[in-house]
Parts: structure tokens; sequence; C-alpha cells
């Protein structure tokens, strides 16, 4: 991977003119620094006028209407997820599921496809870096079905210790479930051998994306994986809508998650029949302008270009790793830039993470600071809580130039 900021062909510029919000102050002279982009990132103009437009001129219900708005309102959403299954390499539109979020994607698999192809005494296999929201429906599922949870330990790097992979598979569990970017670490998975890996154990494969399809290219079917989840929110959508990928047999056997209206074919009163995929797994009215939003971010991304996206972002993490090693007392964690993305999750001497984010924000730098919904990732290393700077497209050298300068006064105020 070429870490140079030479080599990009994104037009940075131009790209942060499309973000509005960029050009905000936090105070008086104060201009905002976003550095918070693992845990949302900022929507282009481009993202938000297609929401206003469809308020605005196609406000309806879809699936449903025979009038004009009815039935331009579903082509915009029904165009979004074709866009999407073809950002991530899906052989069909029908193998996209809309949910709410990536959390919302695990809780129907653990519920539906966990429900009815586990039992008491099966095995699952996580890793200790994994998101709270690939660890607790798992739990919940464990205390109802009686199944087993094991966890790939990491290495000093931040890695998955592939050494403890291999045993735990030799335990033969019936799905193995991981991300493909940690929300604390930073750290990039081998997806592709790894479920190689799973399948020869005889397992079923979800991959966590929420971390990566915003920031590198994925091809679901390249990787193999059987399942796959991910939010609009993190690559330039809006809250409130995710995907559920998954192999159309696999999504076929599972019973549905929510009924309703609009996953169900017929309704008497002795039972219904179910619809077909997507749909039996959608029920009610769903985020429609969200959905139509997040077919625009898509467009966005894939007009830059996922490789140019992943080249860019890594030369500014490299860049960030090199300044952050200048400053006395820091601590990153996670492995070196080549194999990580744009996370960076740092201790500072003994300061409290919220006094660090405090006085960044002072500066008008916003970072995360806490556990990030990763406290097995963060036990693993013996701390509670980490500061997190996260990057994106629209972030510059310069902004990374102005988080080292906040943390020199950071330590200036807290000696
Ligand atoms: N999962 C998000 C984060 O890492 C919210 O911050």
């Amino acid at each position: 991977m070429d870490l140079s900021f030479e080599s990009t062909t994104l037009d940075i510029p131009a790209i942060r003119r499309d973000f509005p919000i960029l050009e905000r102050e936090t105070a008086p002279g104060v201009q905002l620094v976003y550095l918070d982009n693992a845990a949302t990132s900022q929507k282009p103009v481009q993202v938000i006028e297609s929401m206003d437009f469809y308020y605005r001129q196609m406000n309806a219900n879809i699936h449903r209407g025979i009038h004009c708005l009815a039935e331009e309102a579903t082509v915009a959403y029904e165009d979004a997820r074709k866009k999407i299954a073809s950002f991530i390499g899906a052989e069909s539109w029908r193998q996209i599921v809309f949910t709410r979020n990536t959390t919302e994607s695990l809780n129907l698999l653990a519920y539906s496809w966990g429900r009815a192809n586990l039992k008491a005494g099966d095995r699952i296999l996580l890793t200790e870096m994994e998101h709270h929201s690939n660890i607790v429906p798992w739990q919940m599922l464990a205390s109802e079905v009686g199944v087993t949870l094991d966890f790939v330990t990491l290495t000093d790097q931040g890695k998955l210790d592939q050494e403890s992979y291999a045993t735990l598979l030799e335990r033969e569990p019936k799905l193995v479930s991981f991300t493909q970017m940690s929300n604390m670490l930073g750290t990039i998975t081998p997806v592709a051998e790894m479920t190689e890996q799973a399948h020869r154990a005889g397992a079923v494969v979800i991959i966590d994306a929420a971390q990566s399809v915003p920031h590198m290219p994925v091809d679901v079917q390249e990787l193999g994986v059987d399942f796959m989840v991910f939010s609009a929110h993190k690559m330039l959508g809006p809250t409130g809508i995710g995907i559920l990928y998954g192999r159309k047999e696999l999504l076929q056997e599972m019973p549905p998650f929510l009924g309703g209206g609009d996953m169900i074919k017929r309704v008497q009163l002795g039972g219904f029949t179910m619809n077909d995929l997507p749909y039996k797994f959608e029920a009610g009215t769903p985020a429609i302008a969200e959905g139509i939003g997040f077919g625009e971010a898509v467009d966005y991304l894939a007009n830059l270009g996922m490789e140019a996206v992943h080249q860019y972002e890594q030369a500014l993490t490299a860049y960030a790793l090199e300044r952050l090693e200048e400053v006395p007392g820091i601590q990153v964690y996670g492995p070196e830039a080549e194999d990580k993305g744009g996370v960076l999750s740092f201790i500072y001497d003994d300061i409290h993470t919220h006094d660090v984010a405090h006085i960044l924000d002072s500066f008008g730098i916003a970072i995360r600071a806490g556990h990030h919904c990763a406290q097995p990732a963060h036990q693993h290393f013996d701390i509670d809580a980490t500061s997190r700077a996260s990057f994106y497209i629209y972030n510059v050298k310069e902004e990374v130039d102005q988080l080292i300068e906040g943390l020199y006064k950071v330590k200036e105020i807290f000696g």
C-alpha cells in the first residue's frame, strides 16, 4: 500500500466543499476539526439534498400505492438497494435486507438464524476485539439456548491471534462472527482466509463490516462470506438504516424476525404466507428517506473509488501515527498503518480520556473518549478507556497537526 499523500487521486478540497458542516465553528473563531468518524461520518450535500427532495417532492409510502408519488418513492428506494448490492458485489438485490443499523442486523441474525440453527451444546466463535453489538446478542442467545461462546485472543500488536483461531476452530463452532475492522484498534482482519478456514471447519461466517465497508473495497463474493452487516451513517449516509447481506439459500431458510405489513404475501385469520426476499425481513413502513439518502452516499463513494478512499486514509493514518509517536506519554493501541484503518486509540500518561477529549473540544477538535462499545478489547490490554481519533475522506494533514498541537496543550494544562 502506498502511504504517501502525493499518490492520492482524490480532490480533497472539492470533497471538503461537499460537506457543509466542515464550515462551522464550535465557538466564535474556533473551526471544527471532526475526528470522530468511527462513531458517525458527516454527510455530503448530495445526501442531504436527496432526502430533502424526497420530503418536498415525493413523500409517500412505498410498495403499496398506485399513485405517482408512491411509484416514484418506491423506485428511488429500490434503486438504492440495487446500488448497495452492486457496491458490495452481491449477486442480487434480493440479498440486501434493510434494517435499522449494524446492531439490528446482528440481532436479526441471532434471533432468526441463531434460534433456527443452534441448540444447547453448540459453539459460537467470536473475537476479543468485537464491538458489543457482536457480543451481547450472542450472549443473550447463549443464556436462552445454552450455546457456548469462545473468543479468539489478540496479539500484543492488536491483531487476531491466528493460532488461537485455528485451535478454537478445532472445537467445531457452528458459527464464526468477527469484525473486518476493529473500531478500537483499527485492525483490518484477513476475512477471506479466515472465512475459508471457518468453512472448512463447517461453520457459517458473519462479518461485521460497520467500520470496513465505509473505508475500503469490499466484495462479498470475493471474500466468500455468508452474512455481512453494516450501517449507512458511518459511510456518509443517514442514521436509522443499515444492511444485512446474506447468501440467498441461508436467508431463504431463515424464519422472519418481525411480523407485520410488507413481510407477508397473504394473511388469513388462520395464518400467513411469507413474502419473497428481502421483504420477508422488512416488516412495517421502512426508513424511506434514509434509504434514498443511503443510495446517494453509495453513489458518492463509488464515484471516488474505494481503492482511492482506502489509499488516502492510510496515508493520513501513517502520518498521524508518526506524529503521535513524537508526543511524550502517548501510547497508541493496534497495529502499524499498513494493517489498520484510520482509527487511532491511545492513552496519554495518566490523563483521563474525558479530560483529553474535553480540552481538545475547546480547540474545536472532536474525538471520542471512553470504551467505544468495545470493553473486552480494552480489557485485553488492561485498560478501561482510550481517546480515539478516527478519519475519513475529508480530513487533511493539517487537521492531524492541529490534533498534535492540541495534545501538547492538554499536557500543559494537566502537567
Ligand atoms: N460503534 C461506534 C463507535 O465505534 C458508535 O464509536
